[in-house]
């Protein structure tokens, strides 16, 4: 079904309003590819109708059906290498240091913001489980969220096809984190239960959700626009603990966010952290990271 020049803004508009992705011009031939077969479906003869359909009917399943089509998914197993060696190699026996002399030494909070099928999260609590052998004894929790309910369903079943394993996962974890299961692989139970899968759009309020030790957040803002993408890492921030990491994708950068994180970079890999004022400073009460804690 051919889209017409007109027809963009009203769908851009619709992606928009769904899930804060910004589809211009240039993205004609996503559109077609992704919402012909929902439209046809739906016996929709184009485009304007589809997007009349979506905003007047409030009919949840077509929506879903939108936003899983127009998201992409694309994954994979300790994407990138790096993110995940800093993570092991000194974002995490940093904070398992720095807990020690806390009220909760072995609770540790994670959030996957955008996790996709879940390759994301499962690299992480690999992560986790090769650090921390007596990991059973840990009050531990990695949320995994992502908008996409296809996305969210496969990433809490922790089934993967031959393809999607050898995509990433090193040979040794295979052996260990994951059992055959018929023709595919399934991550094992143990594992499993460190995670907590949830639908979750990012351009929601954050209500309730933290204080987090670590977030990733990576390849997922550079969807949206500029005030999209400084909205949600802001946002983001109130959700970290002071002494908190966030992971962004190898190729974003929060420079432009102004003073409220600094990067840190370890084993060719980088993070960010929250640059609160020293204690004792009374522009640490005020710094925006302090909203809403103690
Ligand atoms: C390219 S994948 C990145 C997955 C993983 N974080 C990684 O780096 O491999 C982007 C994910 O962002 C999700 N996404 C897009 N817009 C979103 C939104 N508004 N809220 C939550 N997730 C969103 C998509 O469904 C998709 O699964």
């Amino acid at each position: 079904m051919k889209l017409a020049s007109t027809e963009v803004a009203s769908v851009a508009g619709l992606v928009m309003d769904l899930c804060g992705i910004l589809l211009d011009e240039s993205k004609g031939y996503l559109i077609e590819s992704r919402l012909a077969p929902i439209a046809q479906q739906h016996g929709l003869g184009s485009y304007t109708e589809l997007v009349h359909k979506a905003r007047t009917s409030y009919d949840k399943p077509l929506l879903k059906q939108i936003i899983n089509a127009i998201t992409t998914n694309e994954t994979l197993f300790f994407r990138d290498d790096s993110p995940f060696d800093a993570l092991q190699h000194k974002a995490l026996p940093e904070l398992i240091d720095s807990k020690a002399k806390t009220p909760f030494p072995k609770r540790l909070r994670i959030w996957s913001a955008a996790c996709s099928t879940g390759q994301e999260p499962y690299s992480i609590a690999m992560t986790l489980h090769e650090l921390i052998p007596d990991i059973h004894s840990w009050d531990v929790n990695i949320l995994a969220t992502d908008i996409c309910d296809a996305a969210v369903e496969q990433a809490s079943s922790g089934t993967y096809t031959a393809f999607e394993v050898e995509r990433g996962m090193k040979a040794n974890y295979l052996e260990r984190y994951l059992v055959r299961h018929q023709n595919n692989w399934k991550v094992r139970d143990e594992l499993r239960a460190l995670i907590s899968f949830q639908h979750l759009n990012l351009m929601s309020p954050f209500t309730g959700m933290g204080p987090f030790d670590i977030v990733f957040c990576r390849n997922v803002a550079i969807y949206f626009t500029p005030e999209g993408r400084r909205d949600v890492f802001k946002r983001i921030s109130q959700t970290l603990t002071r002494d908190g990491y966030l992971f962004v994708g190898c190729a974003e950068s929060l420079a432009d966010l102004g003073p409220q994180f600094t990067p840190h970079h370890h084993c060719r890999g980088m993070f960010y952290r929250p640059n609160l004022p020293p204690l004792g400073d009374p522009a640490r009460a005020a710094s925006p990271l302090m909203a809403g804690r103690k």
